[in-house]
């Protein structure tokens, strides 16, 4: 949601910045602009659309500075359009600003504005910032600072969340930044600097980054960095190496991102069992201080997320109660933090977030940490706002994930936190050896089952020339099989803009039957063994009135009118979703390319939501 970046340093800014915006175009936007200061002045270009229209701009080209900041927007407040378009301007044009998120309490402080003479252009909350940094810069601040004390009086005055850059034609030597609750991070090099929202828009500049902490100031010139605390104190900052390749996060020559990242899946899954465990051996989790003594204290674990996360998080809670016998509960973020959830030092909290940044989840990490819960964070980037928070970070390691619709970093989710729920087993001694050794080898033999799976797929693409022209699809299951169903009606409404329902399949008598009518497409997933009759049963009903079917299965199925079926190789059930999801990834991917649609970067979407 919304990426900045920012260049000072040696070289031409522009293509710089551009590179940078187009690098993060994956988190969802609908605008594009830029500032720079050309000839003692700031010059800012900016409209609606695509970067690549930013790029049309015949002035862009002229552009000779080595200063300057970008940002790509997702409109919150004002439509998308020129005028809100960010960089913004104070009236004296002296200041423009680039902002990430959202200011709360923006009519008020555009009331005083508009009070002292200030005339606004555009309907944003973000106008605010620079006509306060103004306000403060020529009102009553002293001599010493005067740049970083006025932008710092403007961003005391705020409400809300905000990773903001401001640059002045005053100071045409330096880049104000300073961030809290959205990302933001400072890519360091000779005689050059970078600024991003994420770390992998810059990885082709440098591999040596600033993590920037809440309420934290940095002064970037072209050759050395300054920090401050909240009271404007500087301090010094350790710098961190990050060892990610910057060719991962490009497409590898396959169409899409989500494809690539479909593909990817019996690798991210490899990296994510890493060393955590190897056969005969106790799993590992030296990371995290999570021990026996702790364990038996906990008697109750909630999990946390949005969206795919939190899909994640419900196979999560299947194994946790299985192995662990502790209470599990899944909320999503959004409701949690809200509702005043029951939580205490006997309460465990796991927050899944593979972006790290998801607003949401993030204030839940919050609430819990307030009320004295110990804290996980799952995250699958490195440093990212979710892992400095927690009390402890266990990384998936599904390498950058750049498609909006979430693949391998659900599957390594899910997979991480059956290990976690292992190794709490092994410590609580609240499961037979036999049954975690088991586990053990399936969870091993994922990888070339997912590839068996990859390596089957005309039938899901027939079954997608078919059907995607509806305008309406269901998917059916029962325990781990209705996680699936969630997470696979999710991604076909997000990439294929198909309305889909999950049901869980024993709900279909208490109501959603009757929409059930002739030709619509209902989708079973049929892998719980114990479960399988009762789920073919089920799905009979809705053949009997006339629906189509696709059945999705690791079983042997006899006597059956089902339309399609998909088999996935038999796996342990507390794992089976790793298998079933994937014909559910393919189905939506090829159904969002029949449409013709932008399957990476879906309409209203945002790879990160960074705002509430
Ligand atoms: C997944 O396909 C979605 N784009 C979305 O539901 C996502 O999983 C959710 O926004 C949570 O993101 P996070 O894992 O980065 O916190
Ligand atoms: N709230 C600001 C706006 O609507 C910033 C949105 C964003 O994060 O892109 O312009």
């Amino acid at each position: 949601m919304c990426g900045i970046v920012g260049y000072i340093g040696n070289k031409k800014a522009t293509p710089i910045l551009i590179n940078g915006l187009l690098s993060l175009e994956y988190r969802g936007y609908d605008s594009a602009g830029i500032a720079v200061i050309e000839n003692n002045e700031i010059c800012v270009l900016k409209d609606k659309g695509r970067v690549a229209n930013l790029r049309k701009i015949p002035e862009i080209d002229t552009l000779e500075s080595s200063i300057g900041i970008a940002h790509t927007r997702w409109a919150t407040h004002g439509k998308p359009s020129k005028e809100n378009s960010h960089p913004h301007l104070d009236n004296s044009k002296q200041f423009a600003v680039v902002h990430n998120g959202i200011i709360e309490n923006y009519n008020e402080l555009k009331e005083f504005l508009c009070s002292k003479g200030y005339k606004f252009l555009s309907q944003t909350d973000t106008e605010v910032i620079p006509n306060l940094i103004h306000y403060y810069y020529t009102n009553g601040i002293s001599d010493d600072d005067k740049f970083l004390r006025a932008v710092k009086s403007a961003i005391d005055d705020l409400k809300g969340s905000y990773a903001i850059e401001v640059i002045s034609n005053l100071y045409p030597d330096r880049v104000i930044v300073v961030r809290k609750d959205s990302p933001l991070v400072i890519g360091t090099s000779k005689e050059e600097n970078f600024i991003s929202s994420d770390i992998p828009a810059i990885l082709s500049y440098t591999k040596n980054f600033y993590l920037l902490d809440d309420y934290e100031y940095a002064v970037v010139y072209n050759d050395h960095i300054q920090f401050f605390d909240n009271s404007l104190i500087e301090h010094s900052k350790a710098i961190k190496s990050i060892e990610w390749d910057a060719t991962a996060a490009e497409k590898n020559g396959y169409e899409d991102y989500m494809l690539k990242e479909i593909y990817e899946q019996p690798n991210s899954i490899r990296e994510t069992i890493g060393t955590r465990f190897k056969l005969g051996e106790k799993c590992c989790f030296d990371d995290i201080d999570i021990n026996k003594e702790y364990l038996k204290t906990v008697n109750k674990i909630y999990i946390v997320a949005c969206g795919t996360a939190m899909h994640a998080g419900l196979v999560g809670k299947v194994a946790i109660e299985k192995l662990c016998n502790i209470p599990t509960g899944v909320d999503i973020a959004s409701e949690f933090r809200y509702r005043n959830p029951i939580i205490d030092e006997n309460t465990l909290c796991i927050f899944i977030s593979q972006s790290g940044e998801t607003a949401d989840t993030i204030a839940a990490l919050k609430l819990a940490k307030e009320k004295k819960a110990k804290t996980i964070a799952i995250s699958n980037v490195i440093g990212s706002s979710i892992t400095r928070v927690a009390d402890y970070t266990i990384y998936t390691h599904a390498g950058p994930e750049i498609a909006v619709a979430s693949t391998k970093a659900y599957t390594s989710q899910i997979i991480l936190l059956v290990i976690l729920a292992m190794y709490f087993a092994e410590n609580l001694e609240s499961c037979k050896k036999d049954v975690l050794d088991n586990l053990k080898v399936d969870i091993l033999d994922l990888p070339s089952k997912i590839e068996a799976v990859l390596n089957e797929i005309n039938g899901i693409k027939e079954f997608a020339n078919k059907i995607y022209t509806e305008k309406d699809m269901y998917f059916l299951g029962r325990g781990n099989d209705y996680y699936v169903a969630m997470e696979g009606s999710l991604k076909l409404k997000e990439i294929s803009y198909i309305h889909s329902e999950a049901y869980a399949s024993g709900e279909l008598k208490h109501g959603p039957i009757a929409l059930i009518e002739n030709d619509v497409t209902v989708i079973g997933i049929l892998t719980d063994s114990n479960l399988v009759d009762k789920s073919i049963s089920n799905i009979q009903e809705v053949v009997s009135r006339g629906a189509k079917t696709l059945v999705i299965t690791n079983q042997r199925l006899t006597n059956n009118n089902f339309d399609f079926i998909i088999n996935v190789p038999e796996t342990n059930n507390l794992i089976s979703p790793v298998l079933s999801v994937i014909p559910l990834q393919l189905l939506a991917y090829y159904i969002s390319k029949n449409k013709g649609l932008d399957v990476d970067k879906p309409r209203n979407l945002a790879k990160s939501v960074t705002v509430e």
